[in-house]
């Protein structure tokens, strides 16, 4: 059983979640609406898979909280844990001198805090039960350098990978891996949508950019929580087709892909 968080049908979590159950797992998906999951719950039980879905606002503490217990008591069983849900705010993207201190803390509870919340309780069940398990949490390229205008979530996306080298060494005696993947620009239909909206300033800059596909980041989050990648924990594995080798989405002074406000 793999509690997969986020899990669109256009999204990195979606892919994930077909990628997980083709290989032989049974998912169990969470997202904030019954018609996020629904698609995504349709794709995989067409190709022979098993889905179970439960609707939950991971920025709420009080929705949070009770989901690995709901797991355990349904299945009995956590093998592992992808926390994909998170991303952006339309609302973070401005000069950081200029940052609400709201805004910067509603980025770090969608991209942060829930994934504290969801792996303590899974590593507390996996400790208990002897059962050890893999916890892959998706970063991004914006925490390996700096985030131009959008401060709170490289901050919160650096966050993920601090947090999660932690868990990777706390829990390494009880048979828990922990490991961050971080996306670049990733083809998802909605930064794919964006990118061509030339309201959005995207249609320029999306020719220069190199596009991940959703199924590479999922292969990579599939690969990470099978026994294939069983020497592997405390990583941050970068899935960005190359492209922070020359960038890391812009930085001011040298010519930027980030919006400049
Ligand atoms: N797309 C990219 O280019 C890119 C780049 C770097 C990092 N990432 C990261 O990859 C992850 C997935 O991004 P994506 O592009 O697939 O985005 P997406 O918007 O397609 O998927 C995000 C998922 O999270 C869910 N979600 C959002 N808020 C939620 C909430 N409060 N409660 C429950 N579920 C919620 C959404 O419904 C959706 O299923 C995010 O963590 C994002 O930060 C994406």
């Amino acid at each position: 059983m793999i509690l997969v968080c986020g899990v669109a049908r256009g999204g990195i979590g979606g892919a994930t979640a077909r990628l997980i159950a083709a290989a032989g797992a049974t998912v169990f998906a969470v997202d904030k609406a019954q018609e996020l999951l629904d698609p995504t719950i349709a794709d995989i039980e067409a190709a022979g898979g098993r889905c179970f879905g439960l609707v939950a606002d991971l920025t709420e503490s009080a929705q949070t909280d009770p989901i690995i217990a709901t797991v355990v008591q349904r299945f009995g069983r956590l093998d592992g844990v992808a926390n994909v849900a998170g991303g952006t705010r339309a609302e973070e993207w401005m000069k950081l001198e200029e940052t609400p201190t709201s805004s910067f803390r509603a980025t770090l509870n969608l991209n942060l805090e829930y994934v504290f919340r969801i792996c303590r309780d899974a590593a507390a069940f996996m400790i208990k039960n002897k059962t050890g398990g893999s916890l892959v949490n998706v970063g991004s390229i914006s925490a390996l350098t700096s985030a131009p205008y959008h401060a709170p979530y490289g901050a919160a996306k650096s966050g993920i990978s601090a947090l999660t080298r932690t868990m990777a060494n706390e829990w390494m005696h009880h048979g828990i891996r922990a490991n961050t993947v971080s996306p670049g620009a990733v083809a998802t239909e909605r930064v794919m949508s964006r990118a061509t909206n030339p309201a959005d300033g995207g249609a320029a800059a999306a020719p220069a950019v190199k596009f991940t596909s959703v199924d590479a980041l999922g292969h990579t989050i599939v690969f990470l929580l099978s026994d294939l990648a069983s020497g592997i924990s405390g990583q941050n594995i970068v899935v960005d087709s190359g492209i922070s080798s020359a960038y890391c989405l812009g930085s001011v002074g040298l010519g930027t892909l980030a919006k400049n406000p």
